[in-house]
């Protein structure tokens, strides 16, 4: 079997895993590790008996990297991951893909421009019981889907200085909000505000709405002592609930509560064997730039919504 030769540019605390996953996976080859800080990156190249990189220019020279998963802080994302993309190499770029729209638009023209593949760290899409969720709504289940809220709530992660809740955190759900829809909402408002980081909101309540009639909410923020991640969605003859955490999922409807058993995955073992396979068999990837991009677009109108205290339009 044609193994896929890899390399993970910012080795911190998420991309030691993509490093880890990618030297288990059957289908990969992890060839090399780039992160700015040396002692780390000898460290992480040494524990996983490859090659170490302060410059990921040298690493992409590097003809047996044939693809790249990006996981630098959130504001280096979109230039290391256009630097991949130009040296030729396949990208998965970790969440929120860029720091604004217009940079997530560039990454899209430059992979389609060189037929790269680009996928975005969306990792909730990789849970099985999400999977389940989405086919729910889609075959109507649950009947017709009403609306859905999300809670993704625990305390500030301090390493994570360069991005506010929303596009750290929230942006998982509106992606999810996309997937378990089917549809890109129409309208958003949203409350941010900041209550011990100093630079970026800690908090974000936000509404989407749907030109179908649904609605969505999703709260979010790094002021709770402890780590809640919940979807719950309600359809017109049943409610769905997911907790992320343990991955368990319940269906309750007037007749019965039912309780579907996935085995546990690795959400992250997913999405990188997933990647691997994309490129390795030329298929489209579950999880595309463009809703990177999207997921992105609805970030930014949920904060300018929020600074002008005002419904945003989408569309
Ligand atoms: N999909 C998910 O569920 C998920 C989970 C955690 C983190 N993330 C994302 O992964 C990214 C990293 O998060 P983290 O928690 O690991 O942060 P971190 O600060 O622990 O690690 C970032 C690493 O990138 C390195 N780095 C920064 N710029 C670089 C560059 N230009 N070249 C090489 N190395 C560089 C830093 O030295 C650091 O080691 C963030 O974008 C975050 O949003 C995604």
């Amino acid at each position: 079997m044609k193994k896929l030769g890899v390399a993970v540019v910012g080795t911190g605390f998420w991309g030691k895993n993509h490093a880890r996953v990618y030297k288990e996976l059957a289908c990969t080859n992890l060839v090399a590790i780039c992160d700015v800080n040396a002692e780390r990156a000898k460290a992480i190249a040494d524990q996983f008996g490859v090659k170490a990189y302060t410059d990921s220019s040298r690493m992409l020279r590097d003809a047996d990297v044939e693809a790249v998963s990006v996981c630098t802080w959130s504001t280096m994302l979109a230039k290391e991951a256009l630097r991949a993309l130009n040296a030729g190499k396949h990208v998965l770029v970790e969440k929120p893909m860029a720091t604004n729209s217009g940079q997530a638009q560039k990454l899209l023209q430059v992979a389609d421009a060189q037929g790269l593949h680009l996928t975005v760290g969306f990792l909730m899409r990789f849970i099985p019981g999400l999977q389940f969720m989405r086919e729910a709504v889609a075959s109507k289940k649950i009947g017709e889907l009403v609306s859905a809220v999300a809670k993704r709530v625990s305390e500030w992660p301090e390493r994570i200085g360069d991005v506010g809740v929303l596009k750290d955190t929230a942006i998982h759900d509106i992606d999810v909000m996309r997937f378990v829809s089917g549809e890109d909402p129409i309208c958003v408002y949203a409350k941010t505000g900041c209550m011990q980081h100093r630079t970026f909101e800690d908090y974000a309540q936000i509404m989407l709405t749907y030109e179908s009639g649904k609605s969505a909410f999703i709260e979010s923020n790094w002021l709770t002592p402890y780590k809640t991640r919940t979807l719950n969605v309600t359809g017109s003859e049943a409610i769905m609930r997911l907790d992320y955490i343990s991955q368990e999922l319940w269906i309750e409807s007037k007749k019965e509560s039912v309780q579907p058993r996935f085995g546990f995955q690795e959400p992250l073992k997913m999405e990188l064997q997933h990647f691997a396979e994309c490129v390795l068999e030329k298929k489209v990837p579950l999880v595309t730039g463009l809703d990177g991009l999207r997921a992105l677009q609805v970030a930014e109108a949920a904060l300018k919504s929020s600074a002008k205290n005002t419904v945003v339009k989408l569309k």
